[in-house]
C-alpha cells in the first residue's frame, strides 16, 4: 500500500512577524538606533528576542507578546498585561532573593 505524502512542515520559528502577517511591530523592534532584535526562540505566547537595551554594548532578552486574534480583545489586553506584570513582578522578587535571573530593565505596552 502506497504511504501518502505528507506536506512540508512550516517552521514555528521563523522571521519575525511582518506587518503582512500580523499586527505592526511594536515600536522596540523597529525603532532605528536599537540593534535590530533577533529572533531567538518562540514560547506558547511570546516572542524571545536578543537585543541590546540603551548601549549597543549592553545586551537585553526582549520578550514580545503579540496580540492574540483569537482571543475577545478585551480580555486579550486584560491576560496580556496581567501576565507581563505578573512575570516582571516575579523576576524582581527573586532577583531581590538572590536568584540569578534576568534583571528586569524595562516593560510596558510598547516598551
Ligand atoms: N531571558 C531569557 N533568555 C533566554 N531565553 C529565554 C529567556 N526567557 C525565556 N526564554 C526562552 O524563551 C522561550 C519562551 O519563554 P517563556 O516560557 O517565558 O514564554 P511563553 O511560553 O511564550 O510565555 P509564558 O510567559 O506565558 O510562559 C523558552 O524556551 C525560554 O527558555
Ligand atoms: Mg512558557
Amino acid at each position: 500500500m502506497e504511504v501518502p505524502t505528507l506536506p512540508p512542515v512550516e517552521p514555528v520559528l521563523s522571521q519575525p512577524p511582518s506587518s503582512s502577517t500580523s499586527a505592526p511591530l511594536p515600536q522596540i523592534l523597529t525603532y532605528p538606533s536599537t540593534t535590530p532584535p533577533v529572533l531567538i526562540t518562540q514560547g506558547a505566547e511570546a516572542l524571545l528576542y536578543k537585543s541590546t537595551f540603551l548601549l549597543p554594548s549592553l545586551p537585553c532578552a526582549l520578550k514580545y507578546r503579540p496580540s492574540k486574534p483569537y482571543r475577545h480583545p478585551i480580555l486579550d489586553v486584560r491576560l496580556t498585561k496581567h501576565r507581563i506584570l505578573s512575570e516582571a513582578r516575579v523576576l524582581v522578587k527573586c532577583r531581590k532573593e538572590g536568584v540569578p535571573v534576568p534583571a528586569v530593565v524595562k516593560m510596558g505596552k510598547e516598551c
